[in-house]
């Protein structure tokens, strides 16, 4: 049986042309960067490369590229070093309720420790309100960390106006783009971002590697501590091959190619939904309906099929989705995010899927995919109403 992955908000697959470098790298790079003699400057040469590209791919200068084990590390030691660092200016801290756990736990702990957190509440369609944030923002506010694009229902934040609203103000504005990065025209001076989160496996990279945007003028001590590598932003001897990799997964990532994927995940989405209609599923999209959204996702709430049957029956034919808390390990806890979303409907919480493009997704899968569904769909309905 073809297996069918539409799971890619938790990660892609790695393509070939990162393989063949990581491999390279693996065999002929084992220098350590930091050491001053030539096998050492070699590898040296390459972190400094992927550097100068990565800093490009969000118009950053390379100093302000830390690399770290991915998004979960950028977005802990971005929330957890600024609290620290800037706690002299006020313990006050706002983001969403529906970010990512990578920023929601450092929240908690930092609750934990003497801070104030406001939570931003956001419409059944997953958007925050500008005048909420205006009117949680106080003088003693230190950071906003609002996410560029939201991980299960693919809205998009309006990070240019967060932006701009935060010019003058002490706070810090960080945004976690690791959903983001990728599909959309990321520019950290023209929306004034501070600290912005990255992961190479969400896009055809290698996993446990990233990086952390943070504007040079912003001082933030090393959350990871040991020796001086990072120039003593990030401690622990840099993993050259997988940063060589995750070079490579970027300079794929061209304006056209961008657009190409778009323009591919979009009729994607249309096609599903053409069918659903089609074959009588009874469905409603979680999420925003038009642009700008995060076009690799799309979230559904099949009606009347709670969530694990319908995900370990299109597992059983050979589909991967995406159901509960997205990629938390096998998690099949109620959504937060759809429970933000919809407060008082836990059916449409209990009840939705997450479907998501990548590149490697074709249409011969999508094709398979509604096949799939439908067949599944027609057998758990009759079995619910006989
Ligand atoms: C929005 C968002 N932030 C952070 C992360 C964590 O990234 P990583 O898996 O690289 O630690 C993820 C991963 O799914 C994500 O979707």
């Amino acid at each position: 049986m073809k297996k069918v992955y539409l799971d890619n908000a938790a990660t892609t697959p790695v393509s070939e042309s990162v393989i063949k470098e990581i491999t390279d790298k693996l065999s002929n790079y084992y220098g350590n960067a930091s050491t001053l003699y030539e096998i050492g400057r070699s590898s040296k040469s390459i972190l400094e490369d992927v550097r100068i590209k990565l800093a490009n791919s969000i118009n950053a200068k390379e100093n302000e590229i830390i690399f770290t084990s991915g998004g979960t590390e950028s977005d802990n030691s971005a929330i957890i070093k600024t609290a620290e660092t800037r706690q002299n200016y006020g313990k006050h801290i706002i983001t969403t309720k529906i970010e990512h756990e990578a920023v929601l736990k450092p929240m908690k702990y930092l609750e934990n420790h003497g801070y104030e957190v406001s939570y931003l509440d956001v419409d059944s369609n997953g958007n925050i309100s500008i005048e909420d944030l205006k009117n949680n923002l106080r003088e003693d506010t230190i950071l906003v960390s609002i996410m560029m694009g939201n991980n299960e229902v693919g809205v998009q934040n309006p990070i240019h106006e967060i932006g701009e609203l935060l010019k003058d103000h002490q706070a810090y504005f960080h945004t976690d783009a690791v959903q983001a990065y990728g599909l959309k025209d990321i520019d950290v001076n023209r929306d004034n971002i501070d600290l912005l989160s990255t992961s190479a496996h969400k896009i055809n990279g290698p996993k446990m590697t990233g990086f952390l945007f943070k504007r040079e003028t912003i001082k933030l001590n090393s959350f990871v501590l040991g020796g001086d590598q990072e120039q003593k932003r990030r401690a622990g001897t840099e993993n050259i091959p997988s940063i060589a990799g995750f070079g490579v997964a970027v300079n794929s990532l061209t304006k056209d190619e961008k657009e190409k994927r778009i323009t591919k995940y979009n009729s994607f989405r249309e096609k599903i939904l053409t069918e659903l209609n089609n074959n009588n599923i009874e469905y409603e999209i979680n999420g925003p309906k038009t642009e700008p959204r995060l076009e690799h996702i799309l979230n559904i709430w099949i009606k009347g099929i709670p969530t694990d049957l319908l995900q370990m029956n299109l597992d059983l034919d050979g589909v991967a989705i995406a159901g509960g808390s997205a990629c938390t390990a096998g998690s099949l806890e109620p959504s937060h995010v759809l429970s933000a979303m919809f407060p008082t409907n836990p059916n449409r919480v209990n009840e939705s899927i997450r479907i998501s493009f990548g590149s490697f997704t074709s249409e011969d899968d999508i094709d398979l995919f509604i096949e799939r569904i439908v067949k599944v769909y027609n057998r758990l309905n009759k079995n619910r109403r006989d």
